[in-house]
C-alpha cells in the first residue's frame, strides 16, 4: 500500500503522497496542496524542513554524521581517490575508468586557456578587492567570451561546457590571487595533474622554477574532495535556482560563488582564522570568547561551529582535524592557532550551551589551518572552497537541467498593508 499523509484544514481532510528515498528518507509531497486546497501553501523560513528536489548525487545524514558522494563514503574517497576522479564521479555518476579519466583530464586541459582580454578585466579591480568578488565577476565575464548557450539535450554540448568551466576556473582563481600579490599572470604546465597544476599556477615564482611538494598536493587534493559537494546548501541551491530559469552554466556558477562568500557559509573558513588570530592577540583566553559566543546580547558566534544539517558531528571536520595535525608535522610547522582551535573545541564539547544545541566543529573549523600551512593567504580560503565546490555545483546544475525541473519560484505569506487609497502628495 502506498503511504500517505493526511492534512486537516478547517475540518476538511487532504491526502498527501509520501515520497521515500533510497536511504529511507521520507517527504510529504505537497505539489498539489495549493490547487487542492484553493490557496494553502507551506511556510518554512530558511527551508529548514523543505526538500527542494530529488537528487542522486550526495547523501548526508546529519544525525549519524554520514556523507556519501554517489554512494561512496567521504572517508573512503578522501583516503583513496583524487579530486579529478571525484569531479567525474559527482558529475557523471560513476567512478571513471583510467581511459575515461585520462580523456576527461585531456579535454579539461584543452579548455583551460582564458581569453587574454580577461586579464584587462582583472586589471580593472583594485588589488584590495576581495578575491571572492573578483572570482564571481570573472566567472560571469566568461559568458561574454563563450556566448553560445548550452543545448542541454546534447550530451556533447553539455560535456563541452563542463570541461570549459573545470579548465578555466582554476586559472581564474590563481590569477585572482596573483593579481592581489602583484605577480605576473601565467598558466601552469600540461604535464601536471589537475590539482598540482593549480598549485603551480598559484605559487610559481616569476623567475625561479616550480618544485612540487607531495605533502602540499596531497593535502589540497583531500581538502578539495571534502568540499566537493554537500547537497542542497545555500550556494548549491542558488546555482540550481539561477539555472532553473535556463540561465547558463557559467552565470549560475558565478551566482553560487556570491552565495558561498557569506560568513555563515563558505566565508566561515576565513572568519575562523580571523577569530583564532583575534583570540591569540587578546592573550589566548578561550573562555572569554566562549562566553561571548553564548551571550545572546553579543553578535559574536563561534565561527566554524554548528551546522544546519549535522547535529552529531561533521565527518569532514574529523578528517580535516587529523589532516591538519599530519600536514603541520610533515611540513615542520608549529602553529599556535591550532592549539587555540583544539582548546576551543574541547571546551565547547563539554559546555551545555553547545551540547544542548548540538553544535560541533564544521568543515571550516580546521581547514584554514591547513590552507595557511600550505602558504595560502587568508582571503584566498573561500576561493579555495569555491574551487572544491565547483564539481558539486556543476553536477547539481546538470542534474537539474536533465531532470527538466521547473523554474524555482517559492510562494510567500503577505504580511503587509491591506488595500488602501492613494493620498496625493500635497495631502500627506
Ligand atoms: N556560536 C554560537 N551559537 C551558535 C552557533 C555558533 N557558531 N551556531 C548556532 N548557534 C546557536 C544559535 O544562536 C541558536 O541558539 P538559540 O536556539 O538559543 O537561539 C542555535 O544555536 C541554533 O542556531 P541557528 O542559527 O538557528 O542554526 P542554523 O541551522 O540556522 O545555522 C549555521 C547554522 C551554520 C549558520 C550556524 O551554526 C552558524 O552561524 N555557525 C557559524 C558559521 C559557520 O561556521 N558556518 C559554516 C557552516 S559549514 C560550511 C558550509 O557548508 O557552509
Amino acid at each position: 500500500m502506498t503511504k500517505k499523509a493526511t492534512l486537516e484544514i478547517d475540518g476538511k481532510k487532504y491526502d498527501l503522497p509520501i515520497v521515500e528515498g533510497t536511504e529511507k528518507e521520507i517527504a510529504v509531497d505537497i505539489s498539489s496542496l495549493r490547487s487542492d486546497t484553493g490557496g494553502v501553501v507551506t511556510l518554512d523560513r530558511g527551508y529548514k524542513n523543505t526538500g527542494s528536489c530529488e537528487s542522486s548525487i550526495t547523501f548526508l545524514d546529519g544525525e549519524k554524521g554520514i556523507l556519501r558522494y554517489r554512494g561512496y563514503s567521504i572517508e573512503e574517497l578522501a583516503e583513496k581517490a583524487n579530486f579529478l576522479e571525484v569531479c567525474y564521479l559527482l558529475i557523471f555518476g560513476e567512478l571513471p575508468t583510467k581511459t575515461q579519466l585520462d580523456k576527461f583530464h585531456k579535454d579539461i586541459k584543452a579548455q583551460s586557456h582564458v581569453d587574454e582580454d580577461v586579464k584587462r578585466i582583472l586589471d580593472g579591480f583594485p588589488k584590495s578587492a576581495h578575491p571572492m568578488g573578483v572570482l564571481s565577476s570573472l566567472t560571469a565575464a566568461l559568458v561574454a567570451f563563450n556566448p553560445s548557450s548550452v543545448n542541454v539535450e546534447s550530451e556533447e554540448d553539455m560535456y563541452k561546457a563542463i570541461v570549459k568551466i573545470l579548465g578555466k576556473f582554476p586559472v581564474l582563481t590563481a590569477w585572482t590571487y596573483r593579481k592581489r600579490m602583484g605577480l605576473p599572470l601565467d598558466y601552469g604546465g600540461d604535464s601536471l595533474g589537475y590539482v598540482e597544476n593549480f598549485i603551480k599556477m598559484m605559487f610559481k615564482s616569476p623567475s625561479g622554477d616550480y618544485t612540487s611538494n607531495p605533502t602540499v598536493v596531497d593535502a589540497l587534493d583531500k581538502l578539495l574532495i571534502l568540499h566537493a559537494d554537500h547537497e542542497q546548501n545555500c550556494s548549491t541551491s542558488t546555482v540550481r535556482m539561477v539555472g532553473s530559469s535556463h540561465a547558463g552554466l557559467f552565470i549560475s556558477i558565478s551566482s553560487g560563488i556570491a552565495a558561498l562568500w557569506g560568513p555563515l557559509h563558505g566565508g566561515a573558513n576565513q572568519a575562523v582564522i580571523e577569530m583564532l588570530e583575534a583570540i591569540k592577540a587578546d592573550g589566548g583566553d578561550t573562555k572569554k570568547f566562549m562566553a561571548k559566543a553564548k551571550d545572546k546580547n553579543d553578535p559574536f558566534r563561534l565561527m566554524g561551529f554548528g551546522h544546519r544539517v549535522y547535529k552529531n558531528f561533521d565527518p569532514r571536520a574529523k578528517i580535516i582535524k587529523k589532516a591538519a595535525d599530519s600536514v603541520l608535522e610533515n611540513m615542520g610547522i608549529e602553529d599556535d592557532v591550532l592549539d587555540i582551535a583544539k582548546a576551543l573545541e574541547k571546551e565547547a564539547l563539554e559546555d551545555s550551551y553547545f551540547v544542548d544545541r548540538k553544535l560541533y566543529p564544521n568543515v571550516d573549523f580546521y581547514s584554514g589551518i591547513i590552507y595557511r600551512a600550505l602558504g595560502i593567504p587568508v582571503e584566498m580560503f573561500t576561493p579555495m572552497f569555491a574551487l572544491g565546490r565547483l564539481p558539486g555545483w556543476v553536477a547539481q546544475w546538470r542534474e537539474m537541467r536533465l531532470r527538466k525541473e521547473p523554474i524555482g519560484r517559492p510562494r510567500q505569506i503577505y504580511v503587509g498593508e491591506t488595500k488602501r487609497d492613494y493620498i496625493p502628495l500635497e495631502d500627506r
